[in-house]
């Protein structure tokens, strides 16, 4: 890897924090701190630009020339966010990489939030070698899904959003981080709604293996035991830096 190639910096937007580092694309790990603001409330357009502008010139890289990658919270679909769970509607076909080119005044490249992480976990973490389908899930603000299949990412799949047969809604309300803390939920009792969760993704797509990422991720043990699934589950070896590393390795592809 040429030595322009070997940094790239990511920026991961979540719907509840913005967080960003520099990474050695050749280990896949952040070489700076890592950088958190809260996402805006509301989570509009220009105030999500000025919190990301703020979180570049705090890791000093505002004009740095590295590929940058910049992962969202949304479906994107050539460079438009065609969704808007956890953030502001104004995002729902909206020209987000342009914008964001525009206010940043460089090339970017711009993906889903949980498909990135699924990158980072593909080339350096828990699905790295693995054949058949991965599922990568991030349990956050919402559940962001990521399937890899064979080396290779299926983008936008938007698990979190089946619905729940008799009860309405979305799976990511009733089941993401989020909604454990909004009960005051024990890990026990939230682990039996990821195992409904997990169950029903496992009768959809039969993975391989599940990587469970999100910043929950680093108190694993407290629920993945609990589950009883027919793949294996395991926490991301990059838990809630996947997203940085991930749209940092996809900018510099
Ligand atoms: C969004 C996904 C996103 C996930 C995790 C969901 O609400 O629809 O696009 O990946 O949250 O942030």
């Amino acid at each position: 890897m040429a030595a322009a190639n070997r940094q790239a910096i990511g920026v991961d937007i979540g719907g509840t924090g913005i967080k960003a580092g520099v990474v050695d694309l050749v280990e896949g790990r952040l070489i700076t701190d890592r950088i958190k603001v809260a996402t805006p409330p509301g989570a509009e357009p220009k105030d999500v630009l000025a919190a990301v502008t703020q979180v570049l010139e705090t890791l000093e890289v505002a004009d740095s020339d590295l590929p940058l990658g910049v992962a969202f919270p949304a479906i994107v679909k050539g460079g438009r966010t065609m969704s808007a769970a956890n953030v502001s509607d104004r995002w729902v076909g909206f020209a987000a990489e342009k914008f964001f080119e525009q206010g940043l005044g460089r090339d970017i490249t711009f993906a889903n939030d949980a498909d990135v992480a699924g990158v980072a976990e593909q080339r350096y973490g828990a699905a790295k070698g693995v054949d058949g389908m991965v599922v990568l899930t991030t349990l956050g603000t919402g559940i962001g899904t990521a399937l890899v299949y064979n080396g290779i990412l299926v983008p936008n799949t938007e698990l979190g959003h089946i619905q729940r047969a008799n009860h309405g809604g979305d799976a990511e309300t009733y089941a993401a981080f989020s909604a454990k803390e909004r009960h005051g939920l024990s890990y026990e009792k939230w682990a039996r709604r990821l195992q409904w969760y997990y169950n029903y993704v496992e009768f959809l797509l039969s993975p391989d293996l599940f990587v469970v990422g999100g910043g929950v991720s680093k108190h694993s043990e407290r629920f993945l035991p609990l589950l009883s699934l027919r793949a294996p589950i395991v926490p991301a070896v990059h838990r809630n830096n996947a997203g940085i590393i991930g749209a940092a390795a996809l900018a510099a592809d």
